[in-house]
């Protein structure tokens, strides 16, 4: 047998054994070069096929056929081998112990104020009241003329103002939603909202004044509404608020938006025998209210000869305060996380 056929018959043995210890994807495709290239072993043998005689040629022929075949599967191997590998390491590096213990996320809860809010207007949803809302900045026209408060009127200097202009400002009260309603329902549908907002006063700072606070007004405007509605009202709020076995009074009052006007008090925890929370009265303030004067029905658009509607208004962080025994407001807004963490 010639030395040529020898050769590649040898070829054939150490090849499984070469490319089974390679190790790099890169080593292989130079295995591939050296055995199969166009100056590769193979390839240098079929050069030198004219030396051979005819039977000499066909095994050549056959042994490099078989052999090229052989250390295609090979290389085909070894490279599905490299790649499991590569997979594995890769598997074993990124691998995540699912016992370990995570890492707590720390989330915020609603503000305590928020959660009054959201509070109060669930329990006026459910009385079918739906949520207006105005804005901050509102004209004065709305915060205070429509209102019944002319220029001039002495009301005007209960509520110390933030002026921008002459005539915008940043509102007193969530009362210019009342106008703002009214006006868009063209003096001739019902109404029945509530409005939470933030309002702002020039009052100083300290334990039960703030600049900027927060309220809740409500207002309905029907063809048949009267006082008794507005007390049957208050009466299931302040239950629901404050506890069932809570009684709620009247007080004459004065508003200039509404006639006649009452302010609303509550029965105290103490149980009328008198606390420090309700000065001795054994009872608590909550609110504003009264019938919508006919002057503010007429200057929103609405007849007050058809229309009548009740209105209300409650401070936030009043509420608040009570519900959660808090003595000084500014703790609403020094965002001191102490504080804050109570009502998660
Ligand atoms: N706007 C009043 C205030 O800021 C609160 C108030 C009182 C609102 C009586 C009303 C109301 O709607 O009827 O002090």
């Amino acid at each position: 047998m010639s030395n040529i056929i020898k050769n590649i018959i040898k070829l054939k043995d150490e090849v499984v054994e070469n490319i089974s210890k390679i190790k790099e994807e890169q080593q292989l495709n130079n295995e591939k070069a050296k055995y199969l290239g166009k100056k590769g072993i193979i390839a240098e043998a079929i050069r030198m096929m004219d030396t051979l005689d005819e039977s000499g040629k066909k095994e050549l022929g056959r042994v490099s056929n078989e052999t090229k075949k052989l250390i295609n599967v090979c290389l085909e191997n070894q490279r599905k081998l490299i790649e499991n590998e590569k997979i594995n390491q890769k598997l074993l590096k990124e691998a995540i112990d699912v016992t370990l213990p995570g890492t707590k996320i720390k989330t915020g809860t609603r503000h305590v104020l928020r959660q009054t809010v959201d509070e109060i207007v669930q329990l006026f949803s459910e009385m079918g009241y739906i949520v207006a809302e105005g804005p901050e900045i509102e004209n004065e026209d709305y915060n205070f003329e429509k209102l019944n408060l002319p220029k001039n009127h002495p009301a005007r200097d209960m509520q110390d103002t933030f002026y921008i202009t002459e005539q915008i400002l940043l509102r007193t009260h969530t009362s210019p939603v009342q106008v703002r309603t009214m006006l868009k329902n063209n003096g001739n549908k019902p109404i029945k909202i509530v409005c939470p907002g933030k309002v702002y006063r020039r009052d100083d700072d300290d334990a039960t004044h703030s600049h900027q606070f927060m309220q809740l007004e409500g207002l309905i405007v029907d063809k048949k509404v009267s006082i008794s509605d507005l007390k049957g009202t208050l009466d299931e709020i302040a239950r629901k608020m404050f506890g069932e076995d809570k009684k709620i009074r009247l007080r004459p009052s004065y508003f200039p938006f509404t006639e006649p006007s009452v302010e609303v008090d509550v029965t105290c925890n103490c149980g009328g025998v008198g606390c420090n929370i309700c000065k001795q009265t054994g009872w608590i303030e909550i609110l504003g209210a009264g019938m919508v004067h006919p002057n503010v029905l007429t200057a929103c658009g609405y007849d007050p000869e058809v229309y009548r509607g009740f209105a209300f208004g409650l401070g936030i962080e009043r509420i608040a305060m009570l519900k959660y025994g808090i003595d000084d407001i500014r703790n609403f807004y020094i965002n001191d996380i102490r504080f804050l963490n109570q009502f998660n």
